[in-house]
């Protein structure tokens, strides 16, 4: 039996070589040193005050790349450093008192897990992360950590902020697309929310494996806060894996599976993966707003009436996101599994 402190990697313990079960066989490691700096990046500018400025360049950002970072983004600097330095102080908690909220059953509400999946997985990967559930909060704030004490608060705080943010890209992406600024929300219905605080602690040998492997965002919506100092994001575009560099006052946004599906695979659910460093602990908070279970998820009427035929059958969210958690990551977009 393994003792429950060995099941986290967050442990306090500085590992001098990767256990066994984090390698990857040879044809499916990282290749860091072939990656390199994504330039290009759209940084759009919310606070510009052209919305069409705006919209075009969302619209270019969903169709070209599927991701965007974004600034003057209405979050203030402090309700995102508390949000950073919280998820520092419970990662930095003794292993005994994280290990009270450890579970890998998926369907938990509040769970602090490792790797991916657990139970389906037969590599790990190097990253614990403690995932919440958002909406409503007074559903589930009980239930989240009470240390550190301030956490329910400064989280509460931070969840209802990028909320908005997040309404607030899905009207101008409805628009980027030619639709009602509400037609996008409309179809996503009572939106959930959850939060991934992530965790990937030094790792001995990062080649040899990855914090998450390349997957897609099985939700409508991402928006990722990292670490303002440690690299670890990267994408992939025309095949290439490439870096995102952290960006100080910057939200990185993408476009989920559920955004690829509705705008009938206009825009992309872009393939992303995070890798590890040798060095220094990498904090990434990632907040996804997700359709609510019942959402049926049709794209809009005039994104199809042009002859172009539907892609993907009818589906709810929740039978969608039912199949993302059966499987493992790393194998073709879940999405497929969806097509006419
Ligand atoms: C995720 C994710 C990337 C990162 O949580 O879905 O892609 O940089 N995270 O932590
Ligand atoms: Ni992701």
């Amino acid at each position: 039996m393994e003792s429950l402190e060995t099941k986290v990697i967050s442990s306090g313990i500085r590992h001098t070589s990767l256990p066994r079960n984090y390698i990857r066989p040879q044809s499916e490691r990282p290749k860091l040193s072939e990656v390199a700096d994504c330039e290009n990046v759209p940084v759009i500018d919310l606070g510009c005050g052209d919305r069409s400025l705006i919209t075009k360049q969302i619209g270019d950002a969903c169709r070209e790349y599927g991701f965007f970072q974004v600034i003057n983004h209405g979050l203030s600097k402090e309700t995102i450093q508390k949000m950073l330095a919280v998820g520092h102080e419970f990662f930095s908690l003794p292993v005994e008192e994280k290990m009270k909220l450890y579970s890998d059953d998926p369907s938990k509400t509040m769970r602090l897990s490792t790797s991916f999946n657990v139970k389906k997985e037969t590599v790990h990967n190097w990253r614990d992360y403690l995932r919440l559930h958002c909406y409503p909060l007074e559903k589930y704030v009980p239930e989240w950590p009470t240390i550190p004490s301030s956490f329910k608060d400064i989280a509460s705080n931070y969840c209802m902020e990028v909320r908005q943010l997040g309404f607030r890209l899905q009207e101008v992406i409805s628009e980027s697309l030619g639709l009602d600024k509400e037609s996008l929300k409309n179809v996503l219905g009572e939106q959930g929310q959850h939060m991934a605080v992530n965790y990937y602690p030094p790792c001995p040998e990062p080649e040899l494996t990855y914090g998450l492997p390349a997957h897609t965002d099985p939700n409508a919506l991402t928006i990722l806060l990292q670490d303002s100092q440690v690299a670890g994001l990267q994408v992939l575009k025309d095949g290439k894996w490439l870096a995102i560099k952290p960006h100080p006052d910057a939200f990185v946004i993408n476009i989920g599976d559920q955004l690829q599906a509705l705008s009938n695979g206009k825009y992309k659910s872009i393939w992303h993966r995070a890798v590890v460093n040798a060095e220094k602990p990498r904090l990434s908070v990632a907040s996804f707003l997700c359709p609510c279970d019942s959402a049926m998820i049709v794209s809009p009427k005039a994104l199809t009436n042009d002859g172009s035929l539907s892609i993907y059958r009818d589906f709810t969210y929740e039978e969608y996101y039912k199949k993302f958690w059966s499987r493992n990551l790393d194998q073709e977009h879940c999405l497929e599994l969806f097509k006419n």
